[in-house]
């Protein structure tokens, strides 16, 4: 495995999933980590990631310098090359000035890293501080124009250090690099496959739970669905899993969720059909944020007394993937911890007093569904798009009420046959239908009609944080809206929602 030590990097992420397409494992882990957990992981090699902050300030982070005293290969980035220049005895030159963007990097040295690397070659530059002077014992192995150090190496200690990001695609030969480094330097197995991480998974699954009971919520979504296909392929039946029918669900999706889980795979899923309760606590609540609070809080209370009935339960298991992990504790975590703040049902454990199984906690998206597919799920399920906790609720503007809920069911269920038999499911982050509480004047054959209104939405983006609206065909949105007007009653007209995000978001509420 590798090590990655975070410095803080926005790029962080994308070292571990370079590092993981190459087969390797590895895992981030914060500066803080002492010697004793870094010699129990046995690292085959150490990355130490960029940072934003300068090695000057007082609170930079920094890892324990007896780390650089392993014996391990070390290959630092950036922040990670300076922190290392500077705990060796060489030179940062302080700067307020960026360098950020394209560099052309003349190499020196075509062995070690950039063995099999053309002599010049385009890269990619972050940074504000450089080096001044190497420790002993080091030499350039990489120049540009403006950075005289943008790669250096101790070939004797196995310490490499590269001034520019090789994690990112800008740096046209980064892939190759970090390979150099992982199996060329480091000695790494490709041992990284999903068909490894299901055997040990299990057997680590089997390990915490002994013969007891795991409680699981179900939801029908990727992470979840791969988690408890994971957990019941480890435990059988000790796993139950609890799903609860809000009311607020796609059409015919609980029914699909029993086929598949109940009936195909013989798992054990209680159904807590909660529909009512839910609808009477929204009654006349308009407020999205208000919406969201009743919802989560009316989640716990049905999934509680459904997790009740299961006797001797000592474990709750959760579909939490990496990203979140990383996120949660870093003090780094960014805009996208604030926004993941309403997906999760916090507290849960605590209040339950029960242990947490995290199976999919060092995965990545990418990764979840390679694993999908390794326990033999369908593209169907592997595929789904996001689709949030408050479900259609918040997919109808203002007041929920059981006659617009199925308005809008029936004309979300027209929008995705068209969309997937036009072949666009994969292509869009998501795709649905809005309710809008407003009438317009509409006629149809004869007869002024005087109905609601629906958007489509449809998006793509790669992370939900940033999104552009689908540019799709106009006879694709043409068959949309008629199909809609005509199959859906209470419906006359259909807009097509062109806004990205920022500065709108994906949800309308
Ligand atoms: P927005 O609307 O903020 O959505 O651009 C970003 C992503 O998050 C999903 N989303 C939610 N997911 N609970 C969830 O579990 C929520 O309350 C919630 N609000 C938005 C949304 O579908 C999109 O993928």
């Amino acid at each position: 495995m590798i090590l990655i030590i975070d410095f803080g990097s926005q790029y962080n992420q994308l070292i571990a999933r370079r590092v993981r397409e190459h087969q390797v494992y590895c895992q981030i882990e914060p500066p803080e980590i002492g010697l004793e957990k870094i010699r129990l992981l046995r690292p085959e090699g150490i990355i130490l990631s960029g940072g934003p902050a300068s090695i000057y300030e007082a609170r930079s982070p920094r890892v324990d310098k007896g780390i650089l005293e392993m014996g391990i290969p070390v290959l630092g980035i950036c922040y990670g090359l300076q922190f290392m220049v500077d705990a060796l005895g060489g030179k940062v030159i302080r700067s307020t000035k960026r360098e950020y963007g394209f560099a052309e990097l003349a190499i020196k040295k075509t062995a070690g890293l950039f063995e099999g690397v053309e002599k010049r070659t385009r890269c990619w530059m972050s940074h504000g501080d450089q080096i001044g002077s190497l420790p002993a014992g080091f030499r350039i192995t990489a120049s540009t124009e403006n950075t005289e150090v943008a790669a250096a190496e101790d070939v004797k200690r196995r310490f490499y250090g590269l001034q520019f990001h090789p994690e990112v695609v800008h740096t046209e030969r980064g892939k190759h690099i970090l390979e150099n480094f992982l199996f060329g330097v480091c000695g790494c197995a490709k041992s990284w496959t999903m068909n490894a991480f299901v055997k040990d998974a299990v057997a680590e699954i089997r390990a915490t739970v002994g013969d007891k009971r795991v409680i699981f919520g179900l939801s029908g979504g990727v992470d979840s669905s791969v988690a408890a296909v994971l957990l019941h392929r480890a435990i059988g039946r000790q796993l139950t899993c609890v799903f609860v029918d809000n009311g607020l669900l796609r059409l015919g999706e609980a029914e699909k969720v029993r086929v598949l889980f109940a009936k195909h795979l013989s798992m054990n899923v209680r159904f807590a059909k909660a529909q009512k309760v839910f609808l009477s606590r929204l009654k006349g609540i308009t407020d999205p944020e208000r919406k969201r609070k009743i919802i989560g809080r009316t989640f716990i209370e049905v999934f509680e007394k459904e997790a009740k009935k299961i006797k001797g339960a000592e474990f709750l298991g959760q579909g939490t993937l990496y990203p979140d992990l990383i996120e949660s504790r870093s003090a780094f975590g960014g805009p996208t911890a604030v926004i993941k703040s309403h997906h999760n049902v916090g507290g849960l454990p605590k209040r339950m007093k029960l242990k947490l199984v995290e199976p999919l906690k060092h995965l990545f998206k990418d990764e979840v569904r390679l694993l999908g597919k390794e326990l033999g799920l369908s593209d169907d399920v592997i595929w789904r798009q996001p689709f949030p906790g408050p479900g259609l609720a918040v997919r109808i503007v203002g007041e929920v009420t059981a006659k617009r809920l199925d308005i809008l069911k029936n004309a979300d269920a027209v929008l995705l046959e068209e969309i997937r038999a036009g072949n666009y499911y994969r292509k869009l982050w998501q795709s649905f239908a809005v309710l809008l509480p407003i009438k317009s004047v509409g006629i149809m054959g004869d007869l002024r009609t005087y109905e609601y209104i629906i958007a489509v939405r449809a998006v793509t983006s790669e992370d939900a944080m940033t999104a552009d609206w689908a540019r799709l065909p106009h006879d694709l949105l043409s068959r949309v809206s008629n199909r809609i007007i005509n199959e859906v009653r209470g419906v006359n007209r259909v807009v097509y929602d062109i806004s990205s995000k920022p500065p709108s978001t994906i949800e309308w509420e």
